[in-house]
């Protein structure tokens, strides 16, 4: 017993229409990293948000440090010293990163914040991370792997004995992740537990020493992870084998439907390529080389400054997002919060909103068995977890989320669709489901427009890569010639050349 700092048993939580676990054990050992893992709707996110007084569980028996916990409340689980850092960001966009950090808990004197002890504090803390961050910046200024250190920066900041990561590396650049793995590493030595849930499952050996698996609300098992393998890791979690991972078809492509020239907005420079009926053209490049702010202008979400755009051999002028869904242009966005979906409307509105012109009859009034058909058609199609398409978007699973993020397109004819980092956050089985709708797509002669920071899914998904760096192309490479180094060599490219030659124009 003693070994233990957490122990939950027997723990069930319904939701209306969902039993999100049922009979779940859970064990937490002071000074382990242990993985929390399971398909998207398993119940990680709702087990930890019950470790950490969010919700209340339905039964069950829960204990810190041996004590049997009755009441508990989010305050109570911070006096014990468990702290999470949430899935989904929860930052305030309107107040500095170093507010966000402290908030709920700012030293007042006389009532008034103490700003400059305030930033000093956070200042340390991020210091701490070597985060380069100026403690007064309003965190919505902030790129989404920024603001996610800052999430981490303040779960940290409450020196919590128990740290529960709810996917914190989902966001994160290949740097930044090395050092949440460091500070990770440093935290375990100080004897502090961390619960750690993703679905990048090779980066666990980095850092786990047990797993938990959960699947459809039920507990599968724990094991040392050096006891068990990633197959058979997959295997628990979905419960069959997954053969292929990356599933392509080959197709021949067709006539050339999109083509950018010299196209220049914000960052983007003089960027040109073309894409062909069922292609599709995978995005490569280090975090910030400038593919969302691309993919962004092209959707007409941000300002072209210069450049054309040709879709089927006709000009097109895209000066928002409508203009290039009406040309058949359709993007699923990077951050889902904040484009991608309405999360206060159910799956069957946002799905409608996104359809609008296909469900609405001639005097704008919306065919409610149509716009009922395409929820169902995504729902099916992405294997979505619900228990009904009236589900508020805000309750699925993260996962979940994400998969009406690219359903609401899917359903709906396009002529080029761009997939800003798709997978994020998204289960093994789920992105064989996402990449399959790729290879849908691809077969009904649509262009694919596919931005990912995982290099694996770009080499086994794209039929051409194009890679960016500093906001320009700095290489277009055949499926069939592509490798990681090549890759990432051209990733750097820009970069290096400015160092070797001391060129810092841009
Ligand atoms: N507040 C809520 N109201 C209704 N249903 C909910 C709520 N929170 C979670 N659920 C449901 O409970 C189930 C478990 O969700 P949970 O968020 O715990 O999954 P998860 O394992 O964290 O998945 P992911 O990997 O996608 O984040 C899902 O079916 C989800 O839709
Ligand atoms: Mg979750």
């Amino acid at each position: 017993m003693g070994d233990y700092i957490v122990e939950l048993d027997h723990i069930g939580k319904s939701f209306p229409g969902v039993k999100a676990l049922d009979d779940v054990q859970f064990h937490l050992k002071p000074g382990e990293v242990h993985a929390l893992l399971g398909e998207n709707g398993a119940g990680k996110s709702t087990l930890m948000k019950i470790l950490c007084g969010i919700y209340e569980r339905d039964c069950g028996e829960f204990s810190v440090d041996g004590k049997e916990i009755h009441s508990f409340s989010p305050k109570i689980a911070q006096a014990l010293g468990i702290a999470i850092i949430h899935q989904e960001l929860n930052m305030c966009s309107h107040l500095t990163v170093a507010e966000n950090i402290f908030l709920a808990r700012e030293e007042l004197s006389f009532g008034l914040i103490n700003q400059k002890s305030l930033n000093d504090k956070a200042k340390q803390v991020l210091h701490k991370l070597k985060l380069n961050i100026d403690p007064t910046t309003m965190v919505g200024k902030l790129p989404i792997s920024k603001q996610q250190m800052v999430e981490i920066a303040k779960a940290l900041s409450t020196n919590a004995r128990i740290l529960i990561m709810d996917e914190p590396t989902s966001a994160l650049t290949e740097n930044e992740i090395k050092e949440l793995f460091r500070i990770i590493r440093e935290l375990k030595a100080e004897g502090k537990a961390i619960v750690y849930i993703s679905h990048r499952l090779e980066e666990l050996k980095e850092i786990v020493d047990r797993i938990t698996i959960l699947r459809d609300g039920k507990y599968v098992t724990t094991r040392n992870f050096t006891d068990t393998s990633i197959p058979e890791i997959i295997s628990f979690m979905v419960g069959r084998e997954i053969k292929e991972k990356y599933p392509r078809v080959e197709r021949k492509r067709g006539n050339k439907i999109l083509e950018v020239k010299h196209l220049q907005a914000g960052m983007v420079k003089d960027v040109s390529f073309d894409l062909y009926e069922g292609e599709i053209i995978g995005f490569a490049g280090l975090m910030g080389a400038g593919r969302t702010e691309l993919v962004r202008a092209i959707f007409g979400a941000d300002r072209i400054e210069s450049g054309d755009i040709f879709l089927e051999g006709t000009k097109v002028v895209i000066k928002s997002p409508m203009d290039a869904i009406r040309v058949g242009i359709v993007c699923a966005p990077e951050d889902r919060k904040k484009e991608g979906l309405c999360t206060e409307l159910t799956i069957r509105e946002n799905i409608g909103l996104a359809n609008l012109d296909t469900i609405c009859n001639r005097v704008g009034l919306i065919h409610e068995k149509k716009e009922i058909e395409l929820t169902h058609r995504a729902i099916q199609d992405l294997k979505i977890k619900t228990p009904s398409i009236t589900q508020e978007v805000k309750n699925l699973s993260g996962g979940n989320q994400q998969k009406i993020v690219v359903g609401k397109w899917l359903v709906r004819k396009a002529r080029v669709v761009i997939f800003d980092e798709p997978t994020r956050g998204i289960d093994v089985a789920a992105k064989v489901e996402i990449y399959n709708l790729m290879n849908q797509l691809k077969e009904e002669g649509i262009g694919v427009i596919f931005v990912s920071s995982e290099l694996p899914e770009i080499l086994g998904m794209s039929d051409k890569i194009i890679v960016m760096c500093d906001g320009r192309i700095t290489g277009e490479i055949a499926r069939r010639d592509a490798t990681q180094d090549i890759i990432l060599s051209y990733a750097t490219q820009y970069r290096v050349k400015k160092e070797v030659n001391g060129y810092g124009g841009k």
